[in-house]
């Protein structure tokens, strides 16, 4: 065989013969047939799926259960963020070890949202620092925040509507992807075998999040709260170790908002360290280990759940009245 060969049209494996299809090739065709139905067994796609250890493998393979647990991830020392004469963020600190669910709460324009930003590089902070992985993220770019290991979802869902639920997914897989684009005009092995682990991770994600059988429907046309579970696969397909979640069961019923903690339980016990905004403290206290209380920019309370409870500070906050601190953390 000589080099003339490399550009064949046909895809074919080094002894001349055309690939086996994948697991991968069949989700693809399914996607690509505009009479099939949208909805997809996963387990016709690979029999795998079945089992909830193999998909959480997927998710994770890199993951390191037990490894460095407890030990500082995210160390954010004197943020601060001002817009004009608005100080939105206002010398905040606080450490997010590995392993745990972090709550960071607070009424709204209490500046939850800039601080994620902050974090993830879409605002330079006026002061102060953010250290994740024991390395500073100063003037770092996004996109290299996101190599580094921070993913996360937004207060207002943002998928790409026209596409697929897998294609959102994929998307974030790209991410990782090694081959140069040379390599993908040429088809070579490499790349078509990033493009099937690709797409046979994001079946796993989706089906990790609960919602592999909407794989090939368009992200529009999915319910609200599948969509909001795209988001958390999308973010998980980057493999962050740090995943960062902006309200993500706003909108939601009770019995939703509780099904949704129970998946970013899941995400953590498959090794993945979270931080989460939300506005139900009720919500918050079951699932975190630690949690931080914003008011106005500043930090008024950190602590377990328990001990942010029962701060009065915390409790003005929410009530907006001093020492009523009985069953009605409902905002
Ligand atoms: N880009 C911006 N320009 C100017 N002011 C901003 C900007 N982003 C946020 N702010 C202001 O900063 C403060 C904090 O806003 P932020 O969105 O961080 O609050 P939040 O805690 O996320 O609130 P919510 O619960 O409503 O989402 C608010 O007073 C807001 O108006
Ligand atoms: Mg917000």
């Amino acid at each position: 065989m000589t080099g003339d060969h490399r550009a064949d049209e046909h895809r074919a494996d080094d002894a001349g013969r055309p690939a086996d299809p994948t697991p991968a090739d069949e989700v693809q065709a399914v996607l690509a047939d505009p009479a099939s139905t949208t909805v997809v067994d996963p387990t016709d796609v690979n029999p795998d799926l079945a089992d909830p250890d193999f998909v959480a493998d997927v998710v994770a393979p890199s993951r390191d259960i037990g490894a460095k647990v407890g030990e500082p991830l995210l160390e954010v020392s004197g943020l601060t963020v001002r817009f004009g004469g608005v100080t939105a963020l206002d010398d905040v600190s606080f450490t997010i070890n590995r392993g745990d669910i972090f709550g960071l709460i607070g009424p709204n324009g209490a500046g939850k949202t800039t601080c994620f930003n902050a974090i993830t590089g879409v605002y330079e902070p006026s002061a102060g620092s953010v250290t994740f992985d024991g390395r500073p993220l100063k003037r770092v770019k996004r996109h290299e925040i996101t190599r580094r290991g921070i993913a996360r979802t937004f207060q207002n869902v943002r998928l790409f509507g026209e596409m697929t639920a897998l294609e959102n997914v994929v998307v974030g897989t790209d991410a990782r992807h090694r081959t140069s684009v040379l390599g993908a005009a040429l088809r070579l092995p490499r790349h078509q075998r990033e493009e099937r682990d690709a797409v046979d991770r994001g079946m796993a994600l989706l089906e990790f999040v609960g919602i592999g059988a909407r794989a090939a429907e368009k992200a529009r046309n999915l319910p609200y709260g599948d969509q909001r579970r795209l988001e958390i696969a999308r973010a998980l397909a980057t493999e962050p170790k740090l995943l960062c979640l902006d309200e993500p069961a706003a909108g939601f019923n009770p019995s939703e908002k509780v099904a949704l903690m129970e998946l970013i339980q899941k995400v953590r016990d498959d090794g993945f360290t979270v931080l989460l905004i939300e506005h139900d403290m009720k919500l918050v206290m079951g699932v975190t280990e630690r949690i931080v209380v914003l008011e106005f920019g500043r930090k008024i309370a950190e602590g377990t759940p328990q001990q942010v409870r029962d701060d009065p500070r915390v409790v003005a906050a929410y009530l907006g009245v001093p020492d009523e601190s009985e069953e009605h953390a409902d905002d």
